[in-house]
């Protein structure tokens, strides 16, 4: 029986990377961010490459009703959920002293709320999948070294990141039971869209390639149900090891 897969912020970066690695494996997939035309591109190369089964949907995950609708999108056009990807979000630096309240709810309603609300939706569909394949049913959330250990600029986006990784030990306590676990991997610099500001001081070069993050994300989608990785930190090397 073939695999179904969510992937959000799918439209590039590390979710694009991860929906070609599922599509690969021949998961059916519905991709998911706010840029229409990117997905139905990645969708179109998918399904020609690899004869699987790609729905677009466009959701802003700052929006409860759009979060909400791309759960049944899913589930009405695929029936199942072996793996959930949590990966939309945005950065957003600035000190904490005269950070903008709004911008941090905005930040935290797309990066973690969102992640909550889809999870609940679709955990009928995970736990489905957790009786009836040896793989189960997994959500991985893409967090951040910055949810690990605090840095500075970053206590709007780490908060995020932290809330993220604290949210998927609770779930897998409470639903790995039912062969449901969730993982969050935490990288530090990626070199996609979100760290270009930073390319001066940080080359692309020297951060962690996109494709190691998708390996590590299709890597725990390939675990059986009996083994749970409540996180995983991915570092670029050099001295930072717990840091961006
Ligand atoms: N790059 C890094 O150094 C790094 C390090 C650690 C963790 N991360 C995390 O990795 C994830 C992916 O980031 P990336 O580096 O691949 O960045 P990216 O290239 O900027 O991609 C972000 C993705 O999220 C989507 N997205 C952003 N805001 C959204 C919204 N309001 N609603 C729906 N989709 C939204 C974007 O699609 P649209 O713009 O089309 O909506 C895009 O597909 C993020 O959660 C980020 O926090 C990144």
């Amino acid at each position: 029986m073939s695999r179904a897969a969510l992937v959000t912020g799918a439209s590039r970066g590390i979710g694009e990377a991860v929906a070609c690695r599922l599509a690969e494996h021949g998961y059916d997939l519905t991709i998911s961010a706010r840029s229409l035309e990117a997905l139905d591109t990645l969708a179109g190369e998918l399904r020609s490459k690899h004869r699987v089964r790609v729905q677009t949907v466009v959701a802003n995950m700052a929006d409860e009703t759009d979060v909400r609708q791309l759960a049944e999108a899913h589930r009405s056009a695929h029936g199942a959920l072996d793996l959930l990807v949590l990966n939309a979000g945005m950065g957003s630096i600035g000190a904490f002293a005269d950070y903008p309240v709004h911008r941090f709810d905005t930040l935290f309603a797309v990066n973690m709320r969102s992640a909550f609300v889809l999870t609940q939706e679709l955990l009928p569909l995970l736990r489905q999948a957790g009786r009836r394949s040896r793989l189960g049913g997994r959500v991985i959330a893409v967090a951040s070294t910055t949810g690990v250990v605090g840095e500075p600029l970053n206590s709007a986006y780490g908060a995020t990141k932290a809330a993220l990784i604290s949210w998927c030990e609770a779930v897998s306590t409470e639903e790995s039971g039912r062969g449901v676990s969730a993982t969050a991997v935490c990288p530090g610099y990626v070199a996609t869209a979100m760290t270009e500001s930073l390319s001066e001081q940080v080359p692309p070069e020297e951060m962690i390639p996109v494709a190691d993050v998708a390996e590590a994300v299709v890597s725990l989608a390939r675990l059986s149900k009996g083994t749970v990785v409540p996180s995983l930190v991915l570092t670029r090397p050099g001295p930072h090891l717990w840091r961006a």
